[in-house]
């Protein structure tokens, strides 16, 4: 069975198929009039599908080492000496990897052109894929240079997730994890290809209210701060979900230190943390100082140090969060 939400923003609305197989779905997603489509991939991505025009294939490198503006670069090129033209789309085929790059490519190749989406992870169905941020990494930091560029379709294919290494698709459950905070409720009660849904509704819905993130948009970033710092510091034995995972931990115990919720609250964060088998605490190796550090660079920091946390009216973003607090509730964490 197909589930589709629309992600709606007037004549940048679009399609989001879910479910079993969607990927036989990209010749009816392919923008109309495009006569040939640039079809962006790794090596990695088990891809069978014909768009039903003529394509090219394009493999960028395997990993994150994708997202680097020399490879958009080399794209560029390729497109540039296929003869691809503002008339024609790209297909961005793979984890969040390939679609931000991809999407990146489509947003500059002759000042735009459109894209079609085809997510095969479960980070990237229930986020990356969604909501029209596109970018790539410089030496400095993550996703520093991007655009927001919607794509014209996306589809979400979970007979897909069943390809991917257990440990990658655990850590997607991560993302998932947090739409329970988002108004999910108990999505680990779903169907996966339910929940996949619901997860892309509520992102669909956040999007729609607040396309370029003036605000509200930012409460898909919650349990991301001290993920982000974990990622920053360096433990790579983290994958980016199980270091979301305790982010939200973490949030659970500022927002209760705040007086913002209660045990049970923050006691609900730890089992729907379990339920995915997701970790809730620091690894020893973290030094919870630096992290502490971390946070005041983090690009959400506007006023003083900013979490997005639970509350009486759901979660949202808090500014100004005291050092002190911060500090007693990564005790809590470890
Ligand atoms: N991944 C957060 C967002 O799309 O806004």
């Amino acid at each position: 069975m197909t589930i589709t939400v629309s992600v709606d923003l007037a004549d940048r609305s679009y399609p989001v198929h879910v479910g079993a197989g969607v990927r036989e779905m990209l010749p009816e997603v392919i923008p109309e009039g495009a006569k040939r489509v640039a079809v962006i991939t790794q090596s990695e991505i088990p891809w069978d599908i014909d768009p039903g025009v003529d394509h090219e294939v394009i493999c960028v490198p395997n990993g994150e080492a994708a997202k680097s503006l020399t490879v958009v670069e080399q794209i560029c090129r390729q497109m540039a000496e296929a003869g691809f033209t503002r008339a024609d789309a790209i297909v961005g085929v793979g984890g969040g990897v390939v679609t931000d790059l991809a999407g990146f490519v489509a947003a500059i190749y002759h000042r735009g052109i459109r894209f079609v989406s085809v997510s095969t992870t479960l980070l990237g169905q229930v986020d990356a894929a969604i909501g029209g941020k596109t970018g790539v990494n410089l030496a400095e930091g993550k996703n520093l240079v991007g655009a927001f560029w919607q794509p014209s379709g996306v589809l979400c294919d979970t007979d897909m997730l069943k390809t991917l290494p257990i440990r990658e698709y655990q850590s997607g459950m991560g993302e998932v994890a947090k739409y329970h905070f988002l108004g999910g409720g108990h999505l680990d009660a779903l169907e996966i290809d339910q929940r996949v849904a619901a997860c892309v509704q509520i992102k669909a819905d956040v999007v729609a209210a607040d396309e370029r993130e003036g605000g509200r948009r930012a409460i898909l970033n919650y349990g991301h701060t001290l993920a982000h710092a974990i990622e920053t510091a360096g433990d790579y034995d983290l994958r980016h979900g199980e270091a979301v995972a305790i982010g939200i931990a973490y949030a659970g115990e500022v927002a209760l230190r705040l007086g913002r919720v209660d045990e049970a609250r923050v006691a609900e964060h730890r089992r729907v943390l379990s339920a995915y088998d997701l970790p809730h605490s620091l690894p020893p190796s973290l030094d919870p100082g630096e992290l502490l550090d971390l946070f005041s660079r983090d690009k959400k920091a506007i006023d003083g140090i900013t979490f997005v946390l639970d509350g009486d009216d759901g979660v949202e973003t808090v500014v100004g969060v005291e050092r002190a607090v911060l500090a007693d509730a990564m005790e809590a964490i470890r």
